[in-house]
């Protein structure tokens, strides 16, 4: 049974109340820990003279009884020293059983779904971050309740204490990511390069880290990909492995460093062994260097539309598939592209509605980049979503950083977005 608990806490220090209460429900026998959401900061509720809230949900499978795992979670509240006075009083630790799989239960102790969740932002906002495709008994999707429901100050903590929740989370594999388009869970990915931006996209939940040769670029300062040679990527790649814990790492294998099938293994396999990569792209329907690659086991993402390596020949970062033949070209590549048996192909500034029909004849997943919002998820350049790029914005990127003052937040404000299905929206599309 999937159980959904909501934690708070504003005493003491409340981000380290509420690892510990984690720590201690996924210690108990008869529980097993699925996921936790950010932390995230609520004015409180009530009295207004008390501090502010830090709140997460947590997704456990249990086979436990309601009554039973009530039992659970009162004794871990009454550990960390929770005293039960007012209502809205002050809490060390508060943990709510919110939904249990999909029963409705109206117990003397204990109602289900939880009384007043539906209207609670700091529930529904992180209960939909792990689950935005929930139906709550009684009350409809989630989805909708959560576009009813304003954030009312909530927002989501920007601090250390998220790498926490990452570390203790296991690594994601393209497996997971199929399970995510498989439920219409959007995919976040994010380009990174080096070790600390790879930590804090890691630490944001973001799934897929992208080790682009668009570091050509936004690295090196090149006007193009194709300058960069395998020695960068593998760098690169390194350097973001070192200290990726959750996010499946992808990383480009440079121009001309896959014109043949005995270069394309040799360098795949560099990128992986020297540079833990768990996947390699390669731009282009090369049909026969993707079995190639697959059969020596290694997993492979295609790369269709705008292909940065074939520059000289598009002549220009044009939108590209927007005549019908184009159209019709694009998804006949990407169908051999998945039977040759790459696991993820990205699409690059494509029309949204070619994109869509492009992703739902696919059953692995696809990743947009200017592609709009019906990709299976959406990848954009780290430095893109900091405003940190010279140069013209490019029209289907957006700067996270405006809203907020820390990278972390608009790290996750991205990732929340994407999620959400917010982002992108008509603007940033073709
Ligand atoms: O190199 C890169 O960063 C990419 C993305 C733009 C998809 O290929």
């Amino acid at each position: 049974m999937i159980v959904y608990l909501g934690l708070g806490s504003n005493l003491e220090t409340p981000i380290d109340q509420l690892h510990a209460a984690k720590a201690a429900i996924a210690k108990v026998s008869g529980i097993l820990e699925v996921t936790f959401s950010s932390l995230y900061c609520s004015p409180p509720m009530g009295s207004l003279n008390q501090p502010n809230y830090v709140n997460a949900v947590m997704a456990i499978e249990t086979d436990l009884l309601p009554l039973e795992l009530l039992a659970v979670t009162q004794a871990i509240e009454n550990e960390h020293g929770r005293v039960r006075k007012e209502r809205w009083g002050s809490r060390t630790l508060d943990i709510d059983i919110l939904l249990f799989g999909d029963e409705v239960l109206n117990l003397p102790d204990l109602i289900v779904p939880h009384y007043g969740m539906c209207e609670r932002a700091f529930v529904l906002h992180p209960l939909f971050e792990i689950s935005p495709n929930l139906i709550i008994p009684n009350h409809g999707k989630l989805n909708d309740l959560v576009a009813c429901c304003p954030l009312d100050g909530l927002e989501i903590l920007s601090d250390a204490a998220s790498y926490l929740a990452i570390a203790s989370m296991k690594p994601l594999t393209h497996l997971d990511l199929l399970a995510m388009k498989q439920r219409g869970e959007k995919i976040t990915c994010l380009t990174a390069y080096d070790a600390s931006f790879g930590a804090l996209i890691d630490a944001a939940g973001i799934e897929v880290i992208l080790v682009g040769d668009s570091l050509g670029m936004v690295i090196q300062g090149h006007s193009t990909t194709l300058p960069v040679k395998i020695n960068d990527m593998i760098y690169h790649t390194r350097c973001v492995t070192e200290t990726c814990k959750h996010a499946l790492v992808v990383s480009d294998l440079p121009f001309m460093t896959y014109a043949t099938l005995e270069l394309a293994a040799q360098n795949a396999a560099l990128l992986i062994q020297n540079g833990g990569a768990k996947m390699v792209k390669l731009e282009g329907a090369k049909v026969e260097i993707i079995e190639f690659l697959v059969a020596q086991g290694i997993s492979v993402c295609g790369h269709l539309g705008l292909l940065p390596q074939f520059i000289h020949q598009l002549g220009g970062y044009k939108v590209q598939g927007k005549k019908a033949e184009a159209a019709e070209k694009l998804l006949a590549d990407a169908l051999t592209i998945q039977n040759a048996g790459a696991t993820m192909l990205i699409l690059e500034c494509v029309p949204a509605d070619l994109a869509q029909q492009i992703t739902k004849c696919l059953t692995i997943p696809v990743i947009g980049i200017g592609a709009g919002n019906f990709c299976d998820g959406q990848v954009l350049v780290i430095y893109d979503i900091l405003g940190m790029s010279t140069g013209k914005r490019p029209r289907f990127s957006k700067n996270f950083l405006n809203d907020t003052n820390s990278i972390a937040s608009a790290l996750k404000n991205y990732a929340y977005a994407v999620k959400k299905g917010d982002f992108p929206a008509i603007e940033h599309s073709f």
